[in-house]
């Protein structure tokens, strides 16, 4: 299996629970609370890399404020290598403050902390054991040009790289030729394209315009729907795997790991999102990014199982219970 490598983020996350989204000025109780430290969209593909058995680096930055140096335990615990991580002294990691709702809906605000500082320095101080590796993850909670730098160069080398535009932001047109595998959902190919997307037969259009800057190909995720592949080949659709979704926080980040896991294990696209899609709706099953990521063994067992009994409120508990062992403490 080829070895993958995450450049990108961490955050501590802050996750509340609560009926319904608060409106302008208005204060709403909580239903539930809890401070995870595991988060970051970077952070978080390592970790699901790591559960499902992957050969995973992490290249990113923590301070040494509010569980910073408690992150490194948590990733050594998912089997994610650690030699290109550090921790700053006098700083505050990220963090990020999520809300979810009665519907299993989020929304989240973050800030960057450390993650800042993971500039084009740090990536030439570390570049013997990065450009060791074989395909890499990038995502959109570090510094854009610490991003362009390391893509192009890894690119020059012949190196795999996936891209997830996330959270959203225009690219550079230039960087679309260095991107092996761009995974946005439907808000990010909506603001990367320029295109308006309100439904599937929107993705199409989209896709190609970033087909068209020389991306290879493009993997939308459309959450509960699925996935769709667009290539030179054309378009196929990865159906959704149907579970009672608590909260889908981080559900996009495991998609990636599972697609990136697939792919280093010699999987065509299509292949990779059919594992992605099922791997993503486990992640879902209970509240927090990193909680629900199975371990590969995880994923057999609930493959197994009759496709009525993934959906249904009962059938639910026995699947968490085998999943309950990955609390970050
Ligand atoms: O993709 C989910 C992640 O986005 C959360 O863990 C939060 O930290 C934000 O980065």
């Amino acid at each position: 299996m080829k070895k993958i490598c995450v450049v990108g983020s961490f955050n501590i996350d802050i996750i509340a629970t609560v009926n319904a989204f608060p409106r302008t000025s208005e204060t709403v109780r909580c239903n539930s609370f809890d401070l995870f430290v595991g988060g970051g969209k970077g952070a978080n593909q390592a970790v699901a890399l790591g559960r499902l058995g992957a050969d995973v680096m992490m290249v990113g930055r923590l301070g040494d404020r509010f569980y910073g140096p408690e992150y490194i335990n948590v990733l050594k615990r998912n089997n994610v290598n650690c030699d290109t991580v550090d921790v700053i002294e006098n700083s505050y990691p990220g963090s990020a403050f999520v809300a979810v709702n009665a519907e299993g809906d989020n929304i989240l605000f973050i800030h960057a902390g450390t993650n800042a500082m993971l500039d084009i320095g740090y990536i030439d101080a570390n570049w013997d054991k990065i450009s060791e590796r074989d395909v890499f993850l990038f995502q959109l909670e570090i510094p854009l040009e610490t991003n362009l730098y390391a893509i192009e160069k890894l690119k020059k080398l012949g190196k795999t790289i996936i891209l997830d535009p996330a959270p959203a932001m225009n690219l550079p047109i230039e960087i679309y030729r260095f991107i092996d595998f761009i995974t946005p959902n439907e808000v990010e190919l909506a603001q990367i394209s320029g295109q308006r997307i309100t439904g599937s037969d929107d993705l199409l259009p989209a896709a190609r315009i970033l087909l068209d800057r020389g991306v290879g190909t493009v993997v939308a995720k459309v959450g509960k729907n699925g996935s769709y592949v667009f290539d030179r080949h054309g378009a196929r659709f990865a159906p959704p795997t149907i579970v009672k979704a608590i909260d889908p926080t981080a559900a996009g980040d495991t998609f990636n790991a599972a697609f990136a896991f697939a792919l280093a294990s010699g999987k065509d696209a299509e292949q990779c999102a059919h594992f992605a899609n099922v791997v993503a709706a486990i992640s879902t099953l209970a509240i927090g990014a990193q909680n629900a990521m199975p371990t590969m063994q995880q994923v057999e067992e609930f493959m197994q199982r009759p496709k009525q009994s993934r959906k249904t409120q009962s059938s639910r508990q026995p699947a968490l219970s085998a999943l309950g062992s990955h609390e970050n403490e």
